[in-house]
């Protein structure tokens, strides 16, 4: 069977089916309109695939995440996050001379023009850092006016992945009234970013490896998740053939929000409150499931995994170990496993198929890190760094692409007359 027939208002069509390489299948629409003049109407688009692929591929009933191929928990293990940039970005893993000569490329591209320093000094000092992450990555372009042209393209991707880290890294600087920290060659990507938050002037500082190990594993296992919310902005904004980093501002912007990556803040905050309320998650467990209460249990459910998110589980296991090599003793992480173990034996949960997320165990590495919490959606953006920019490039490449300009189906008042002022 290779098409899909359609009957409405007693006429039939067909339309072609497209199957991916795990096959997935998909209904080809795109002539719908044009044939039926009716549109299809998906709202949070849970049923509309808006591109073909080759990146990444989940299957959120079976728990399987890979980037181009390779399982989630083989690059876990693996790879480095630079090695993963790479793999994204260009398709394969790379040689070691590649790699040698990618990594040396990120170093030498790390600092930030001196005149963006003065940015950072018209922010209030309670600036989230998410706002001075968007606008600076969209300043950018300002200093680098070729990003939305080919020629130009691999260096504005090695721009792009090594100087994000500095202005995150500077972010935090900013808001705690530190001096910039600058980056140093010497150092691994993950390194570098460690050095540029946590060094200050007065004091030598040595990357600790279980933090560089941490690090690299938290930014590898946030590298890409296909089309959600962050990634399909910023397709979105790069179909008008807006520049590279004017369209990824505008997925950190979507990533920021509470129901996307800005739940790993959200998290932190919700476990705090449990702690302070007594450590009765029971509770909140119980205001979960109240259809009256907005209330969500953060770092719960997805839409795309229906059984566990492998990121959740790796994540679980590292904080345990990662705790411990700190020496750290987090009552947060105990709420956190005690609100997981009621809630997945709880007949809401388990029949809606609300597992906890990346974002559920993050923040308790970050915080053992000692990261603050308002960085954590910053830290996400730094891992889904490779997945967007891998998504724009793979767009941008498309031979038909063409602009996105989705349809509504209007409910609004039909034509009417505008009554005089004094009639209305
Ligand atoms: N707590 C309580 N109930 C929940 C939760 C939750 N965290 N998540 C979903 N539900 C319930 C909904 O109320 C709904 O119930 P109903 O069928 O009785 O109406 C059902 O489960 C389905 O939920 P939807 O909101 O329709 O699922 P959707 O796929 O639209 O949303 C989302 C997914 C946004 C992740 C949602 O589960 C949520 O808000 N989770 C909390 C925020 C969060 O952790 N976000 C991070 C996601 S991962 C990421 O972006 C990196």
């Amino acid at each position: 069977m290779s098409t899909a027939k359609l009957i409405l208002e007693g006429n039939e069509y067909e339309f072609p089916l497209v199957r991916g390489s795990e096959g997935e299948v998909g209904i080809d629409t795109v002539a719908l309109r044009k044939h039926t003049n009716a549109i299809s109407l998906d709202p949070g688009y849970g049923s509309t695939g808006s591109c073909l692929s080759g990146i990444t591929f989940i299957d959120g009933e079976k728990g399987i995440l890979r980037y181009r191929g390779y399982d989630i928990e083989k690059l876990a293990t693996e790879s480095s996050f630079v090695e993963v940039c790479y793999l994204l970005i260009y398709g394969e893993l790379p040689t070691q001379e590649e790699l040698l000569s990618f990594s040396d490329r990120l170093t030498r591209h790390t600092l930030i023009h001196e005149d963006m320093k003065k940015f950072f000094e018209g922010f209030p000092a309670t600036a989230h850092p998410m706002a001075m992450l968007s606008a600076m990555v969209s300043s950018l372009s300002a200093y680098y006016p070729g990003a939305g042209i080919d020629e130009d393209l691999d260096l504005n991707i090695v721009r792009l992945l090594a100087k994000v880290k500095t202005v995150a890294a500077f972010s935090y600087k900013k808001s705690i009234g530190q001096p910039f920290i600058y980056p140093r060659n010497k150092y691994s990507y993950c390194a570098n970013f460690l050095h540029m938050m946590f060094a200050v002037p007065a004091e030598d500082y040595v990357p600790p490896k279980v933090l560089i190990d941490a690090l690299n594993l938290l930014l590898v296992l946030h590298a890409d998740h296909e089309q959600n919310c962050s990634t399909s902005t910023v397709r979105m904004v790069g179909s008008s053939q807006t520049n590279l980093y004017a369209s990824i501002s505008a997925g950190i912007s979507a990533l920021w929000g509470p129901l996307h990556g800005g739940a790993n803040q959200k998290v932190i905050e919700q476990l705090k409150m449990i702690r302070e309320d007594g450590s009765n998650f029971r509770k909140y467990v119980d205001l979960a499931k109240d259809k009256s209460s907005p209330f969500r249990l953060m770092g719960f459910g997805h839409r795309v995994y229906k059984n566990f998110d492998p990121r959740a589980r790796i994540l679980k296991k590292t904080a345990d170990e990662v705790l411990d090599q700190l020496g750290v003793d987090d009552p947060l992480l105990d709420i956190a496993k005690q609100l997981e173990e009621v809630a997945l034996v709880d007949d809401y949960f388990v029949s809606r198929k609300l597992y906890p997320n990346v974002d559920f165990y993050s923040g308790i590495i970050y915080r053992a890190m000692g990261i603050p919490t308002n960085m954590f959606t910053v830290m996400f953006a730094l891992g889904r760094m490779p997945g967007w920019i891998a998504h724009w490039k793979e767009m941008r490449e498309e031979p038909r692409g063409r602009i996105n300009r989705p349809r509504q189906i209007y409910t609004g008042p039909t034509q009417r007359e505008i009554k005089p002022l004094e009639e209305r």
